[in-house]
């Protein structure tokens, strides 16, 4: 990003903790303490004193609470704003963006709690305005693709770029070579064309010739049911009921991610185990239809948002 002036937080990456402790202390302003390698959406840490700083370092570098993962952590400046999440399809020249979402990371409503994978999304985003849209495929995605192959590594497939729409502009907070989850819930119940075509595209390098991609007018939302407990330590095995009643109602789509076969019975099986899906003729519904959905399943100790989409509807 540095190389080809893409816009992103400040930081530095070190491997050393005493170095990374000593750079805290500097600083003293409140910074991400990320581990540099995949932890499954939690590795990042938020260091809003410098104390917490030093007790995430050493939780990823000494502690080795992610593994190898966090052989280096990235300690970056906080970034003051809203998250969007920009999803574009590439064959590594041509780039096809995807309509905008938001997804919420914090466990609990008000954006509070712990970081997690994610625990609901919802597309349009309308921090996403058509300028910032044309501003991030500039700045961000086109820069991105052109530098990965000017050091000979082209990049195919779909790049998923995490933003923060600060008041200085859409900065970089990470890249995913992979769709969003729960983005990806939300993203593709609009696509009304067909993926697979896109797909091969990209193989094939003529995303270019894919011209008249075409998308729901339709909005959509997603809840996530999670295991009460996620993201830390939590039971699973529970029964899950009412997974029909929710299928049955209208718009209503429930993927399933931490789910078993249990006998005749579905269980819980992970920390997050559905994402509650609306399509609606616009946000609100949506977000209300999800929402009604999510009523009509149970499990022992679920737990979910109750404020998914907040800022959008504060927006409207
Ligand atoms: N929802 C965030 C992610 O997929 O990384």
């Amino acid at each position: 990003m540095t190389k080809n002036e893409i816009p992103t937080a400040a930081h530095q990456t070190f491997s050393d903790a005493d170095a990374a402790i000593a750079y805290i202390q500097d600083i003293k302003s409140p910074v991400f303490v990320k581990a540099d390698g995949l932890a499954a959406g939690k590795g990042v840490i938020p260091g809003r004193t410098p104390d917490e700083a030093i007790k995430a370092v050493q939780t990823i570098l000494v502690d080795k609470a992610f593994g190898a993962a966090g052989n280096n952590v990235v300690i970056e400046e906080e970034l003051i704003g809203e998250e969007a999440s920009f999803t574009v399809l590439t064959d590594g020249e041509n780039c096809l963006p995807f309509v905008s979402s938001q997804d919420h990371k914090m466990s609990h409503d008000g954006d509070t709690g712990k970081n997690t994978g994610g625990m609901g999304a919802y597309s349009p985003a309308p921090v996403i305005t058509p300028e910032l849209h044309d501003f991030v495929m500039e700045q961000v995605v086109h820069p991105t693709i052109s530098g990965m192959s000017e050091i000979g590594c082209p990049f195919k497939g779909v790049l998923y770029v995490g933003l923060m729409i600060t008041d200085d502009g859409p900065k970089v907070l990470e890249y995913n070579c992979r769709f969003g989850d729960p983005e990806a819930q939300v993203l593709l119940p609009r696509l009304k064309s067909d993926l697979v075509p896109l797909l091969s595209a990209c193989i094939d390098g003529t995303l270019d010739q894919q011209t008249d991609v075409e998308w729901h007018d339709d909005a959509a939302a997603c809840v996530i049911m999670a295991s009460g407990g996620y993201p830390d330590p939590y039971q699973t095995g529970k029964d899950i009921i009412g997974l029909e009643n929710a299928s049955e109602m209208e718009g209503v789509n429930v993927f399933h991610a931490g789910t078993a076969l249990k006998g005749e019975n579905i269980v819980t099986a992970g920390g997050r185990v559905l994402g509650v899906t609306a399509l609606a003729k616009d946000l609100k519904s949506a977000i209300e239809q999800s929402y009604r959905g999510v009523s009509a399943i149970h499990f022992d100790k679920a737990h979910f948002r109750r404020d998914i989409g907040y800022r959008a509807l504060a927006r409207s």
